[in-house]
């Protein structure tokens, strides 16, 4: 026998990793489990329990509580009352403890990834190897936030008490995510973990009162979606933070329309993995295997969209093969084995039916022929290939270890098929001609790309989608702020009503020269064009003086000018110094205008001489102000742990709707409109609806300063009935309401339906005049999304 056959034959042996902690641990609490509040496990109210099962064998593992309402409310108490010591402690005392709560994860790693091994059926290589480690790299990283908040983050605060909603894919990872920040930033927490996989969520929690987190600062409430929708609805809890499906995302998104409560989604995907033919072929094989076999292909980030180009298929087809027969799949405490098992039979069934779906819609399929448990919840990793773009398995997240394959010829026709997706999480590219990749990089709308490289992650890089992938980022400075609230948004007061024009005055009536009617159209892709239904409305002083007739904007004209907005696309690509220049060149020609504009101020709201002249300087100033930070407010680079730099990019959302409120019109609607300009976005703006003559004079400026038609559209009418068509838009990509709470709650509502970013005021009225609230990165934060661009880098 030579020593050739011997590696040719050698099969591996069994190398478990020893679980003798872990199943200790579940005996030291009868494996019966309560919630975790204020500090310690509590029996459930309803004395009820939810079964939870070990995916590899089927049996059962423990029992944990279903939680009910007075679940939720003791917990949501807890938190509320160790929120204010938890803030006051102040960012060196809360540091302290993330730290502490860092190093007790790596105290207890083994312990940790053997349970989440156990409870989850993920390999125990990847949850010693990348979870836990992961998991520990957030709390620490986050300490270096809270140290820093004093003077980072200075002009926030707190949001308050935080309801955490997360999946069973990575259990203790993403409670780390998601509680990490949070406590950082000085709120507390319930976290409700999935009822398939509670256990290390409880063990953490416990081992963290043992490192001396103060009671009530994390607590832990189990239970299925009817435990998490109670949490979601709680009128205690100030921010939802979900990550789970986008069906789910949805319908929190609904319940929480109008409650103040601000929120985050990190929901499904369904990621391209683009393959050129001047590939490194085996590396970007290797790649597939991390990208779809990681964790049985149950990342929401999974690249599950193989797109590669023509010329290399059949070789990469033949490797692809070749490599998924060396996979092994086995018991996740094998430490040498390559996939463990799916987390629940209902998904194991579900992941069967769409495969056999996309067999019978056509693709061909592949399944490693290497062994599998015939106990507990196995699948092989599948590739089908031949896809059609348009097939079910192309389109469904299917959360398993499935990969659908096609090709492409061009790299046009590359990004076409990458992006044709509802979700925009993340994609990977792989070419050995960097100027390949970096220039299709930043035409895929996904939150993350992966240049050569796939499932990469870090603390300090913000992670989160765009469309039904959902908003809000994850990780990072910009992680960071979505647990925070500008401190000059706290305390701002209801709006008044304004009062109705007094009774039609008669002032210039009589038998004088009638004044030559004028009645402002809308301003739609350049040009000024009647409203769809020819209804005017009129606009009235406070008096009923008579001022003028504006447009009344229907769905019509909203389409059109969404139309409009969409097809300026060459907006986004024009330079922030071209951009800034123009913002300049606005607050020129507005300046040269001044007196007229002033005049309409105060004819049109009443207000003071040098009242109205001051709103127009202030107007004036404020674009100088985005003119400043068009090309000021940039992304960064990161340094992530690993070989490569991460370039944090901040890009225009795409197509934004604004309403915009009815006090300072002129100043309000050049405070929403130009960050989003500044930033690439397109604009549809419906102006404030008492006093739209400030915006319809403005379409001359427009005119005169080179803005591109279409950049800037501006449709009068009744403002929160325009807002709601806004919202319902799919084309429209975010949506910011400044007016009334009735619009606000159906903006939040009505935009569902692509899960467009809102920014909402709720009907508080916000001082325009003071720019530490209305100016800067305060709305510039909300005027771009971050896409984190992974590049390798140095050895
Ligand atoms: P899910 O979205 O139902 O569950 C995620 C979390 O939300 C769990 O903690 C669950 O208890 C909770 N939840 C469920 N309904 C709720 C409600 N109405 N209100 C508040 N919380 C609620 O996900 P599920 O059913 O476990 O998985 C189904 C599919 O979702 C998967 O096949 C996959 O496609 C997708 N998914 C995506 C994840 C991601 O990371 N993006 C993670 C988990 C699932």
């Amino acid at each position: 026998m030579s020593i050739a056959h011997y590696y040719e034959t050698m099969e591996y042996g069994p190398a478990p990793e020893a679980d003798g902690e872990a199943r200790a641990w579940l005996k030291r609490h009868d494996a019966t489990f309560g919630h975790f509040i204020a500090g310690k496990f509590v029996a459930p109210a309803s004395g009820k329990h939810l079964t939870t099962i070990e995916p590899a064998t089927g049996k059962t593992l423990a029992q944990i509580a279903q939680g009910v309402a007075a679940d939720v409310e003791a917990a949501v108490g807890a938190a509320r009352s160790a929120q204010s010591p938890w803030a006051k402690l102040g960012g060196h005392g809360r540091a302290r403890h993330l730290y502490a709560l860092a190093r007790m994860l790596q105290r207890h790693a083994r312990l940790f990834a053997v349970l989440e091994a156990i409870d989850n059926g993920k390999p125990i290589r990847e949850t010693r190897d990348l979870d836990v480690p992961l998991a520990a790299r957030h709390f620490l990283y986050h300490a270096g936030w809270a140290q820093l908040q004093e003077r980072e983050f200075a002009d926030h605060v707190p949001v308050g008490v935080i309801g955490q909603i997360i999946p069973w894919n990575f259990p203790l990872l993403m409670l780390a995510w998601k509680i990490a920040p949070a406590l950082a930033a000085g709120n507390t927490v319930v976290l409700k973990p999935a009822e398939f996989t509670s256990l290390t969520a409880l063990l953490f929690a416990e081992l963290a009162a043992e490192a001396g987190l103060p009671a009530g600062v994390l607590n832990v409430v189990t239970g299925d979606g009817a435990t998490g929708a109670l949490l979601v609805e709680d009128p205690d809890v100030d921010k939802i933070a979900f990550t789970g499906s986008t069906e789910v995302g949805r319908l929190i998104r609904q319940s929480t329309a109008g409650s103040g409560k601000s929120l985050t989604l990190e929901l499904g995907g369904k990621s391209p993995f683009i393959v050129f033919d001047d590939a490194d072929i085996d590396g970007a094989v290797e790649g597939v295997v991390d990208a779809i076999w990681f964790n049985q292909g149950q990342v929401c980030c999974a690249g599950s969209r193989l797109l590669l180009q023509e010329g290399i298929a059949e070789t990469f087809r033949k490797r692809l093969i070749r490599r998924m027969e060396t996979l092994r799949v086995g018991p996740p405490l094998d430490k040498t084995i390559d996939m463990g098992a799916v987390v629940a039979p209902v998904q194991l069934e579900r992941i069967k039916a769409l495969v056999e779906t996309g067999v019978k819609e056509g693709a061909e399929k592949y399944q490693a022929s290497g062994a599998i448990p015939a106990e507990g919840c196995f699948y092989p990793p599948t590739l089908l290939w031949n896809v059609h773009p348009s097939s079910t398995v192309a389109i469904e997240e299917i959360f398993g270890p499935v990969l659908v394959a096609m090709t492409f010829r061009t790299p046009d026709e590359a990004v076409m098929l990458a992006n044709n997706t509802r979700y925009g999480l993340a994609a990977s590219v792989w070419s050995e001609t960097i100027g390949l990749a970096l220039d299709i990089a930043p035409k895929l709308q996904a939150g993350v790309v992966w240049v050569n490289a796939t499932n990469l992650f870090d603390a300090s890089v913000g992670f989160g989608g765009y469309r039904e992938s959902g908003f809000g980022r994850e990780g990072g400075r910009e992680g960071l702020y979505e647990y925070l609230k500008p401190k000059a948004w706290t305390g701002r007061k209801a709006r008044a009503k304004l009062p109705p024009p007094s009774e039609a005055s008669t002032e210039g009536a009589g038998f004088g020269t009638p004044s030559i009617d004028r009645t402002a159209k809308l301003f739609v892709g350049g040009k000024q064009v009647r409203p769809d239904g020819n209804y005017s409305c009129a606009v009235l002083s406070p008096k009923g003086k008579h001022l003028g007739e504006v447009g009344e904007g229907n769905r019509k004209d909203i389409r059109n000018a969404v139309a409009a907005a969409r097809s300026a696309e060459a907006w986004v690509r024009a330079t922030a110094h071209n951009r800034a220049q123009i913002l300049y060149y606005l607050a020129e020609n507005l300046s040269a205008r001044s007196d007229e504009f002033a005049r309409r101020i105060g004819d049109m709201t009443g207000v003071s001489p040098v009242k109205a002249r001051g709103e127009v300087e202030a107007s004036i100033e404020r674009l100088f102000s985005y003119g400043a930070w068009a090309d000021k407010y940039e992304g960064t680079i990161h340094a992530p742990p690993l070989r490569g730099v991460a370039l944090a990019m901040h890009e225009p959302i795409g197509v934004v709707g604004v309403a915009c409120p009815d006090e300072a019109p002129l100043l309000g609607f050049i405070s929403l409109v130009a960050p989003l300009i500044a930033m690439g976005n397109r604009v549809v703006a419906v102006p404030s609806e008492r006093h739209p003559l400030a915006a319809t004079d403005f379409y001359q400026v427009l005119e005169t300063s080179d803005v591109p038609a279409g950049v800037v559209n501006i449709v009068t009418g009744e403002r929160d009935s325009l807002a709601k068509v806004l919202a319902e838009h799919d084309d429209v990509d975010a949506l910011w309401v400044f007016g009334s709470q009735e619009a606000s709650t159906v903006a939040e509502r009505l935009s569902v339906g692509n899960l467009k970013r809102t920014l909402v005021d709720h009907g508080l009225a916000l001082d325009w005049y003071d720019r530490a609230a209305s100016e800067g990165p305060i709305l510039l934060r909300h005027a771009v999304h971050v896409k984190n661009i992974w590049i390798p880098y140095g050895d």
